[in-house]
């Protein structure tokens, strides 16, 4: 069962909404535009924050749902079971010859999920390091470190674990965007990227 419900949050998590709402909005391909990624921030870059906020919400839910789904069937392990393969299944998407997105919006999709604090945490951490350096993507990063933590702190220590795999996930796929914060160049909410 929890190969079943992994393999049903892999296929919900490779809807690329991004790229699906991008085109429908009339933005064309989104990965021709800014950063080339398929998420909620690069949606922004086209100008039109509706399309950017439902690429968040789409990407978000299609996390939480395989959570909840596998939480029915088989508790913690298929809450876990049914996250991962939603994440895996947003960066890796068989349609899309496996080039997906970088986990941002899903990871918080799948806290709702298993334990709602963690999007409280999360939230917190995003807020204060976008509003403090307009980087969606050190706000991201900054914020996968704070959510293992705090679940850790609260006593969730199967779901510390298994979040610090998936932020560690979410650090590698943004290897380009901590090369660029490095180097001063990344693209900064509100700018065109
Ligand atoms: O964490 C936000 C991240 O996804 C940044 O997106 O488009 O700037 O690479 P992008």
């Amino acid at each position: 069962p929890l190969l079943a419900l992994f393999v049903v949050g892999y296929l919900c998590g490779t809807i690329p909404f991004g790229l699906l709402l991008a085109r429908i909005g009339g933005h064309g391909d989104i990965r021709k535009i800014g950063s080339g990624n398929i998420g909620a921030t690069n949606v922004l870059r086209t100008g039109n924050k509706s399309l950017a906020a439902a690429t968040l919400l789409g990407d978000l839910l299609k996390g939480t749902v395989p959570v909840l789904v596998g939480h029915h069937f088989a508790g913690d392990a298929g809450a876990m079971a049914g996250g991962a393969g939603a994440f895996l299944g947003h960066l890796f998407p068989v349609w899309l010859g496996f080039k997906g997105g970088k986990g941002v919006a899903t990871y918080i999709g799948v806290l709702l999920g298993l334990a709602p604090v963690g999007v409280l945490v999360f939230a917190v951490a995003w807020l204060l390091v976008a509003y403090l350096t307009r980087y969606s993507s050190a706000a991201a990063l900054t914020a996968t470190v704070a959510v293992p933590v705090a679940y850790a702190l609260l006593g969730f220590s199967h779901f510390a674990i298994f979040v610090s795999v998936l932020s560690a996930i979410v650090w590698i796929k943004h290897e380009a965007n901590i090369r660029r914060l490095l180097s001063g160049s990344e693209s900064r909410i509100g700018a065109k990227g």
